[in-house]
């Protein structure tokens, strides 16, 4: 049986326990800008529209990294494999050492993409919309490249995992 009443208080740690229920991959975010490379992990990747193609994720308003990376001229989105669970940790992480060890390729337009990801996407931002404490950052796609085969990683209820197939 459910429970579902209205008017309930929604506090933050509740809301991400509920919204962690919704299983989603996780990309990674990241270019590079006056000479450093930048970046970070998400989750709330989305594909939007095929004409124009565009995708979006949602940043924290908090978030230190976000004001240099909308600066790049072109933005790198890889979606992370399977194996990649540390290395989204540590795009997460202290940002020095966000890209210790991590193979990348850089455009000459500053994209910065993983090559041990599964799809890598070339973007320029295409608009910003505030929504509460996060901005939707639509992202409008240049380039896209995947191989045929890999699998995802999984981010759900707060840990990674893999797909199996059923
Ligand atoms: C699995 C995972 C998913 C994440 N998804 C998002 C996200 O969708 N949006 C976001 O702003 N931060 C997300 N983060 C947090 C960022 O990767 C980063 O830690 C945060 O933006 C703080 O760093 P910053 O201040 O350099 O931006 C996620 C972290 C992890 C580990």
């Amino acid at each position: 049986m459910t429970d579902l009443r209205t008017n309930q208080d929604l506090d933050a740690a509740r809301l991400r326990k509920a919204f962690g229920i919704f299983p989603t991959g996780v990309v990674a975010v990241a270019a590079e800008v006056d000479g450093e490379l930048i970046g970070l992990a998400a989750s709330s990747f989305t594909s939007v529209s095929l004409d124009p193609p565009l995708v979006s994720v949602s940043i924290a308003n908090g978030s230190k990294t976000w004001p240099d990376l909308r600066r790049a001229g072109h933005l790198g989105v890889t979606v992370l494999a399977d194996h990649q669970g540390t290395v989204c940790r540590q795009l997460a992480g202290p940002v020095e050492q966000r890209f210790d060890g991590v193979p990348i390729k850089a455009s000459d337009e500053g994209a910065v993409t993983l090559d041990e990801g599964l799809a890598h996407f070339d973007c320029t931002v295409y608009r910003e919309v505030e929504a509460g404490d996060h901005i939707i950052v639509l992202l409008e796609l240049h380039g896209v490249d995947h191989p045929e085969t890999g699998s995802p990683l999984i981010f759900h209820r707060s840990g990674f995992g893999k797909l199996v197939a059923v």
